[in-house]
Formats: C-alpha cells, sequence, structure tokens
C-alpha cells in the first residue's frame, strides 16, 4: 500500500483528516506565531545539547542549528507566514525545517515533545518581556522625577476620602508614584528568577529515555535552573500567574494616576491642562478636550486584572500533567504583556509632555481652605497645650469661621486671643501653606527638604539597579 502523507502533522495514527473547523478550533499558530524567535533558539539549543551528548552527531546537530537560523532570517524578511496547516508554531518550524535540511530535520524533535518545548518558549518570552517592562518602569519613573525636581515648591492639596486635607508638595504627591513603580520593579525582579527555569527535557511529562543533559541545554539558554519533577516542568504555569499579578499591580498604579489625571484636568479642579500632543477633541462639543489617555489606561486596567482571572480558573482543576487548555494560557499572556507596555508607554509621554500644571491655580487652591486646622492645633500644642484640648478648640474656629465665610488667615490677632492665649503674631506665619507644607519634616513626610532628599535616594536606587 502506497503511502501518503499523513493528513496532519502528527502521525500516521489517523486516516483522515480533521474537520476543517476543528483544524481552525485546535490551531494556534494564529498566535503562538509570537513565539517563534524563543522557539527557534530553544531549538537550536535542544539540537546542540543533542550532539553534545552524541544522540546526533555534532555535524547534524550544526546542520540543524543553521536550518533554524535561516528560518529565523526568513521570517525576519517576512518570508516564512506559516498558515492554519501548521497547526502550531512548533510543528510550523520542524516541517520548514525539514524542507530546508532534508530528513535531518525530523531528528530535531528527538528526546523532546511540544509540552516541554512550548513551556521553554513561553518562559523564554516572558523573561524578555519582563526586562523590556522593568525598562520602561525605569523610564515612567525618570520623568516622574524629572517633574518632581521642577515641582518641589509648587504646592496642591492633598486630600483623604476626596475632601482637603493637608496641602502637598507636589513632589511628594508624584514621588508616591516613582515609589509604587519601584515596587513594581522589584517584582518583575523577583518573579524573573522563578519564570527563569528550564522544563526542556521533561519530555511529553515523564522525562526520556535518550542520553540528554538538561542543565547543558539550560546553560545554553541562559536558564537559572532546571525543574527538578518532569510533570511539573511541563504543567506549571505558577510563573505565568505570578507575572499576570505583577502586571496587574502595574496597571492598578497606572489607573490610580490617570484617576488622578482626569480629575485635575476637570473644570472642577483645573489643576492641569492638556496639551493638544495628548488630547483628544469630542465630534460634536467643540470646547471639548478630553483626556483619553488616561482613561483609556484606567479602561485597559480591567483586561489585565481578567486575565489574572482567567489563568486561575484556567489553572484551579487541571490534572496533571499537560492538558491542551494550557493553550490557552497565551492570548491571556500576550494581551496582558502588550497592554502593560502599551500603557506605561502612553502614560510616560502624557506626563513628558501631555499635561501642563497650572500652578497658579494650585496656589490659589491651597489658599483656599482649612488644610492648616491641623498646623493650629499643632501650633498650640507645641506650646504646651494638649493636642486634644487643641483639636476640639480649632475645631470650634473653623466651625465660626465657615458661618461667617472666613478662613482662618482672616482672623485679626485679637480674635485669635479671645480664643486662646497662647495665641501670638506667629500664628500667621505658622498657618501659611507654603511653612504647612516646609514644616512636615519627618522622614518621608512632604516638607520640602525631606522631598529633596526622597528625589535624591529615588534617583540612587534607580541607578545601583
Ligand atoms: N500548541 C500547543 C500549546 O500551546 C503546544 C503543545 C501541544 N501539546 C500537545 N500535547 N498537544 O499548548
Amino acid at each position: 500500500m502506497a503511502t501518503s502523507p499523513a493528513p496532519q502533522p502528527w502521525s500516521q495514527r489517523f486516516e483522515s483528516a480533521l474537520h476543517p473547523a476543528i483544524a481552525q478550533f485546535n490551531a494556534s499558530i494564529g498566535f503562538d506565531i509570537a513565539l517563534i524567535e524563543y522557539d527557534l533558539t530553544g531549538s537550536q539549543a535542544h539540537a546542540q545539547m543533542l550532539g553534545k551528548t552524541g544522540i546526533i552527531t555534532s555535524e547534524e546537530a550544526t546542520k540543524i542549528v543553521q536550518g533554524l537560523e535561516q528560518i529565523r532570517q526568513e521570517y525576519r524578511n517576512g518570508e516564512f507566514n506559516p498558515g492554519i496547516e501548521a497547526e502550531d508554531v512548533h510543528f510550523a518550524v520542524e516541517r520548514r525545517l525539514t524542507e530546508l535540511i532534508g530528513d535531518l530535520g525530523k531528528k530535531l524533535h528527538t528526546a523532546r515533545s511540544r509540552n516541554d518545548q512550548v513551556g521553554t518558549d513561553t518562559r523564554l518570552y516572558l523573561r524578555q518581556q519582563i526586562r523590556d517592562i522593568q525598562a520602561q518602569l525605569r523610564q515612567w519613573q525618570t520623568v516622574l522625577l524629572d517633574l518632581a525636581e521642577t515641582h518641589v515648591e509648587t504646592l496642591i492639596p492633598g486630600y483623604t476620602h476626596l475632601q482637603r486635607a493637608q496641602p502637598l508638595s507636589l513632589a511628594h504627591h508624584l514621588l508616591a508614584y516613582v515609589a509604587m513603580a519601584e515596587r513594581d520593579w522589584q517584582r518583575l525582579d523577583e518573579i524573573y528568577a522563578r519564570v527563569n527555569i528550564s522544563p526542556l527535557g521533561s519530555g511529553a511529562l515523564a522525562g526520556t529515555t535518550f542520553p540528554i543533559d538538561r542543565h547543558y541545554s539550560a546553560e545554553l539558554l541562559g536558564f537559572g535552573g532546571v525543574y527538578g519533577n518532569s510533570l511539573d516542568g511541563v504543567s506549571d504555569r505558577d510563573f505565568a500567574i505570578e507575572f499576570l499579578c505583577a502586571a496587574s499591580l502595574i496597571m492598578v498604579h497606572l489607573s490610580r494616576i490617570s484617576e488622578e489625571v482626569i480629575l485635575w484636568a476637570s473644570e472642577e479642579f483645573s489643576f492641569v491642562s492638556l496639551t493638544d500632543s495628548c488630547a483628544t477633541g469630542s465630534s460634536i462639543m467643540p470646547q471639548k478636550k478630553n483626556p483619553d489617555v488616561p482613561e483609556l489606561v484606567r479602561g485597559k486596567a480591567g483586561r489585565v486584572f481578567g486575565h489574572l482571572q482567567g489563568m486561575l480558573v484556567l489553572m484551579k482543576g487541571l490534572p496533571l500533567a499537560y492538558n491542551k487548555d494550557l493553550q490557552e494560557d497565551k492570548e491571556a499572556l500576550f494581551d496582558a504583556v502588550n497592554t502593560v507596555k502599551a500603557c506605561l508607554e502612553a502614560t510616560t509621554i502624557l506626563f513628558q509632555e501631555g499635561l501642563v500644571f497650572r500652578t497658579e491655580r494650585l496656589a490659589a487652591a491651597v489658599e483656599a481652605d482649612f488644610a492648616n486646622a491641623t498646623d493650629v492645633a499643632d501650633y498650640l500644642a507645641a506650646k504646651g497645650v494638649p493636642f486634644r484640648e487643641a483639636y476640639n478648640l480649632v475645631g470650634k474656629v473653623v466651625k465660626t469661621c465657615v458661618s461667617q465665610g472666613k478662613l482662618l488667615k482672616d482672623l485679626t490677632l485679637g480674635e485669635w486671643q479671645v480664643l486662646h492665649e497662647r495665641f501670638e503674631g506667629d500664628i500667621y506665619a505658622a498657618i501659611a501653606p507654603r511653612q504647612v507644607v516646609a514644616a512636615r519634616n519627618s522622614y518621608g513626610g512632604t516638607g520640602f527638604e525631606q522631598v529633596r532628599q526622597a528625589i535624591q535616594e529615588a534617583r540612587g536606587a534607580i541607578r545601583s539597579s
């Protein structure tokens, strides 16, 4: 009986072709082509390992490595575009390799399964993405730090419960986001170590009968270690979930600052104006200038959280070891990576050139409230009045001022002294917003001295990483 080519890439066990809709349903080539560079690199290391251990000859290994390199060039030149018939990127590469170097191409898959192969590819991909995102975080921090440096002495109302609380140095406010980005960076660094473990050589699930050298292929690929259990090696996706947690937290932070920009750009706050390079107009209301960038970032956060949730649910009921469900990890991961990168880039540009702080509005805002009330109480407490007593007294003063449409600074010295005999002429200096901010010189506080030091510390942390 003449042997016709197998209807699909896997084996001669099958007699008829897949239903076209099922072939489409089963295929991952539409998205896992994003792994191709990592697949080629992983396969080159595998081939070298096969050569070194004598499972194939070293000449064979060299030819395979060269063939894979040729596919890389074809792909980069736009000449390698496998279609649905390839099923996935792994089969696509093996098939092309066999076209290029003949039957030798069929030796590449010795002592390997697509299960350990795809796990290797995904880790190599994520490793690179983590480093890229870390670099973007550094960029984001640098833009915030530059902005902070120019705004150490710009005051902005500080809020709790979105009610005016105490005035702040604008730099201090921005530095809070530098600190969040620092934790994001650290978290990625810690996760990197667990992403960077090689499953290659776990085989389909149980290891292999060939005398492979897993440590050698891991070393070639720059992995920090190898999975010690083959079942775990092919079915672990903890590293992807950890990454999605870290990605979600980055999005939480970007979404929070986005929300602030949206508020600040509103007519009601008017703390910032949006430059033309980062704002968009309305199709019907000619007066509008919309903060689309921060709104999109805020919106996209939900997508990334969704991928985290999706991946947790994907994993929770999976028996060992590989199950095809795992093919679903990729689109979630790719979309989370692409979303985080796009949001970091857009937010960095927004803060670099898309916002102008309206310092005159900010200066007026910090003059026009009772955000210095704590300082009146602190003033009395520093003169020996028990804080709680001072606090109660100032509460009454604020109430009176509100009913008379006055601010604390409008009270005459006589009025102050009627309230408490410890008030003296220096009360006016003590409650001026600049002084209110400067005086909070405790470590980590908003006092100008602290803020200048915090900027230096943050720059130092960035330099030393
Ligand atoms: N495309 C598959 C995936 O992404 C590759 C692994 C296939 N393994 C298998 N046993 N069918 O998960």
